[in-house]
Order: structure tokens, then sequence, then C-alpha cells
């Protein structure tokens, strides 16, 4: 299991020392939320952040956006050079012209889909993608709840991923811990995304990141 620790959950006068502590502490991904205030009730990071966010880092960002207006954001963010930039199927008319921008960019470029959102809402666009996000919550706010229908929906995603682009990869993001990773891990989940369970574990970042592993 990949582990993308979401620095939602970090403190935020902190910051530099709090990604340095999930690089050092084994993560694969650096997983950053940005949201709006328009798409999502919440109001995080802009590039100015996310560029100080990107000199600590030494393992690749992962860039979830959660915003009206991808393409606006998706061009802010790309100078950055992050390894995925995820948007959400809810909110994009032309979802498959912008895959086709973000990878033109040099991004792998991904799907966010909503707790209410059926896999095969995007079967048409799963041979142009690189993975799918499937929200384990409802996008906004850290430390909520998981909500378990995300695993059946994991594996029907897995079964059309099997037939159109094997090596798309299933990221979950939402009340990830280490007692769910595991039904998400038989589901077929590649990446889990983690904040509250990451930079709130008792024993530590290392054993946190580690568990979900
Ligand atoms: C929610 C974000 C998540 C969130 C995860 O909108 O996309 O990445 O920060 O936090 P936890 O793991 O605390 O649910
Ligand atoms: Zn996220």
């Amino acid at each position: 299991m990949q582990v993308a620790p979401s620095i939602l959950s970090a403190d935020f006068g902190h910051l530099a020392r709090d990604v340095e502590a999930i690089c050092e502490g084994g993560c694969d991904l650096v997983h950053v939320d940005v949201m709006d205030g328009h798409f999502v009730p919440n109001l995080t990071i802009g590039p100015v952040v996310v560029e100080a966010v990107a000199k600590v880092a030494t393992k690749p960002l992962d860039i979830h956006l959660m915003v009206e207006n991808n393409s606006f954001f998706v061009d802010l963010f790309a100078p950055l050079k992050p390894a995925y930039i995820s948007f959400h199927s809810e909110e994009e008319k032309h979802p498959h012209r912008l895959i086709q921008k973000i990878r033109a960019l040099g991004i792998k470029p991904a799907i966010v889909l909503n707790p209410h959102t059926p896999p095969e809402a995007i079967e048409y666009l799963l041979a142009d993608l690189d993975m799918v996000l499937l929200m384990s919550v409802n996008p906004g706010f850290g430390g909520q709840a998981f909500i378990p229908s995300v695993i059946d929906k994991a594996k029907r995603l897995k079964t059309l991923i099997m037939k159109h682009n094997p090596a798309c990869l299933i990221e979950v993001d939402g009340g990830v811990n280490d007692v769910n990773v595991k039904q998400l891990s038989e589901a077929g989940v590649d990446v889990v995304v983690a904040g509250s369970f990451v930079y709130k574990h008792p024993d530590g970042i290392k054993v946190a990141i580690a568990s979900l592993r």
C-alpha cells in the first residue's frame, strides 16, 4: 500500500517541519488539499504556500483540487511539477480535455469521485487516467468518519480498471486508519491518503505510516 499523508492535518505554524516529518517518516506522496471556498465549504492554500511545501518535500506532490475553475488552478500549480493533479468529476464539464491538458504539462492526471458518484460515470475516461481518487468522506475537512460504501465502490472500480487500463491506480481519501486500510487493500486500493491518522498518531508519524503500509 502506498501512503500519501495529507498536510491538511499538519501544524501550519510549523509546516516545513511537518512536511519533512512525513517525508522522513517514509511516505510515498505528499497529499496537498487545495480548497477554494466555493466547490467545498472550506478554504486552504494556494501556490505561494504549496511552493514552500515543494521546496522542502523530498517526495512527490499529489495535489487534490477541490475548486471551481479547475483549468485555472492547473495552470497555477503546474510550475511546481507535482507528480499528480486530481480534479473532481462533479465539477468539470470537459474532464477528457482537462486530462489531456494535465498530461501535456508532464503531470499525471487523476480524477476524484465524491461519495455519491458511481465509478461507471468515469468508465470512458479510465484509459486516459493514471489514478482515480475515491472520496471516503465528503470533501472539505479532515478528521471526518470513513464512509464504508467506498469499499464496494473500489471493487466495482477495480473491475472497470482491469477492463480498460490495468495500470491506473486507485486512491482513497478520508477517514483512513489502520483498521479500514485492510479492507481497502483487499478491494484493490493502491494508495491511501491519511491526515489525522498520520499527524495525530500517539506513537508518531513513522509508526503511523508503517502501520498503513
Ligand atoms: C478532505 C481531504 C482529505 C483530508 C483527509 O477534503 O481531501 O485529504 O484531509 O483527512 P483525514 O485523514 O483526517 O480524513
Ligand atoms: Zn484530499
